[in-house]
């Protein structure tokens, strides 16, 4: 039974309150925030697959994955006002599902926030060089990328990429107040430059090329949702900032729900843009879609500054994505399930120091060694796994504790988190079998670490078998 043993969430909210984290962030921050970990990668890069992949019809594979994604966030929005407390839905389901379904929903979390910051500095090392090579410099062909990245190339170490992981690493570990007005800067010129590509783009549109709609039928259109369903993650990294939110309860739900409708809209604006430019098929193994579509038609600057926008504004990805990953181990270190050490806070900077440089490190690394496509699958499916068990958690939530104050509530419970659970397993099932046996895999490591470990660290199994007032200890510090 132990492996069921749930925090007890009055005492989990007294705990919010005696936090060391500062509290700095409104709704306004938030909403920045996720537009800052959403845009990125996905739309500047992996567009480019998408629309080989799916053809004009990526438009519809955006709109399939956003649809999947806004079930989840309502989801997750309901969790995330009722439960303000860091570590994102491996708190909530801490609550909720017991403490073996938290550990595994923050294994996956590691994978998705982890090797996101990776793929994210894949992409921006790409766009990057793009721009450098406008000016005539390029960087010497083995540090431009991953081993086995460049086909025909000898490539050793992807250095831009590895470099960018290291600066945002020292930006987060010196204090997040800092780094969020640089996030809502970068924001504002992301938002820019894809508003530049649809302003722009439109007028370059050739309708004809948006005929054949679906080259490769509706399993091209889901199989390209599966990996777009990428370009959205992000904006649940708004709920792992719940301790540093003034309002939580008000600002959350808002944070999360307008960053995703935003970046809903304009992506299959630029899909709509691109695959009117260029024919679909041209986009093979053109690493800055967006870019190129524009060069296409003419207007070289314009793709100039397309570059320099894509090079700022995937920073705050980076950023954000580290920040939330920082803040789960955090939380699940200060529950006793990963060492001590992992959740010590700054003296200076409050914030989780060592932490953030020990998986800035180590995911610099693998980005700086593994290829983009080979990470972005496995993102996915962590993620689509998170937000299934997500889903499940609320519904679970609403009978167990039906009296929580609730300040968003999701509508259309059960149905709501019912299809959210459903097409999250249908995006899954769209995955590669290669995905999945790596995933499982990823799974089986985790469920490992939690019975050597985990489950005998436990400041919540200490507490419950002292039987002594359960949880309080476990979760105050
Ligand atoms: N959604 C983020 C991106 O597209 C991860 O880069």
């Amino acid at each position: 039974m132990s492996l069921f043993r749930k925090k007890n969430i009055e005492h989990m909210l007294a705990g919010a309150q005696s936090t060391s984290l500062k509290k700095t962030l409104g709704a306004l921050d938030l909403t920045f925030l996720g537009i800052g970990a959403i845009i990125g990668t996905g739309i500047f890069v992996l567009t480019g697959t998408g629309a080989v992949q799916a053809g004009p019809a990526l438009m519809v594979s955006f709109l399939v994955a956003a649809i999947a994604c806004c079930f989840a966030a309502l989801a997750y929005a309901e969790f995330s006002s009722t439960i303000p407390v860091a570590g994102s839905i491996y708190t909530y389901s801490y609550a909720t599902l017991g403490e073996l379904a938290a550990w595994i929903i923050g294994w996956d979390l590691m994978l998705e926030y982890g090797l996101a910051t990776s793929a994210v500095s894949v992409g921006w090392s790409g766009y990057l060089q793009s721009l450098l090579s406008g000016f005539g410099i390029s960087l010497p062909t083995a540090l431009s990328a991953a081993p086995g990245a460049l086909p025909g190339h000898v490539t050793y170490f992807n250095l831009p990429a590895f470099l960018v992981m290291m600066v945002i690493t020292w930006l987060l570990s010196i204090g997040v107040k800092e780094s969020t007005r640089i996030n809502n800067i970068m924001v504002a010129i992301k938002v820019t430059v894809v508003l530049m590509v649809i302003a722009v783009g439109v007028f370059h549109v050739t309708p004809a090329n948006w005929h054949p709609f679906m080259p490769h039928g509706w399993s091209g259109v889901f199989g390209a949702a599966a990996v777009m369903f990428f370009a959205f993650i992000g904006f649940d990294s708004v709920s792992s900032a719940a301790e540093e939110v003034k309002n939580p309860k008000r600002d959350l739900p808002i944070g999360i729900i307008s960053s995703l409708a935003v970046c809903a809209v304009l992506y299959v604006a630029v899909a709509a843009v691109v695959t009117g430019i260029v024919p679909a098929a041209q986009f093979a193994n053109i690493s800055h879609p967006v870019s190129y579509a524009l060069q296409v038609a003419g207007q070289n600057w314009v793709a100039g500054f397309i570059d320099l926008g894509a090079v700022l504004g995937m920073l705050t990805v980076i950023l954000v994505m580290s920040y939330g990953q920082t803040r789960i181990i955090y939380a699940m270190s200060r529950d006793g399930l990963l060492p001590a050490k992992l959740s010590s806070v700054h003296p200076r900077y409050a914030t989780p120091f060592f932490t953030t440089w020990l998986v800035g490190i180590f995911f610099g690394l693998i980005g700086a060694l593994v290829p983009l496509n080979v990470l972005a699958e496995l993102i996915n499916i962590g993620t689509l796994a998170a937000f299934s068990m997500v889903s499940i958690a609320v519904l679970i939530l609403r009978r167990t504790h039906p009296e929580l104050p609730r300040a968003f509530r999701c509508p259309g419970v059960p149905v709501v988190p019912i299809l959210a659970v459903a097409s999250c397993l249908f995006l899954m099932v769209n995955l590669a079998k290669t995905t999945w046996i790596a995933f499982v895999v990823w799974l089986v490591i985790g469920l490992a670490i939690y019975f050597v470990y985990s489950r005998h660290h436990s400041k919540l199994g200490r507490t419950v078998s002292r039987a002594a007032s359960p949880e309080r200890e476990a979760v105050t510090r």
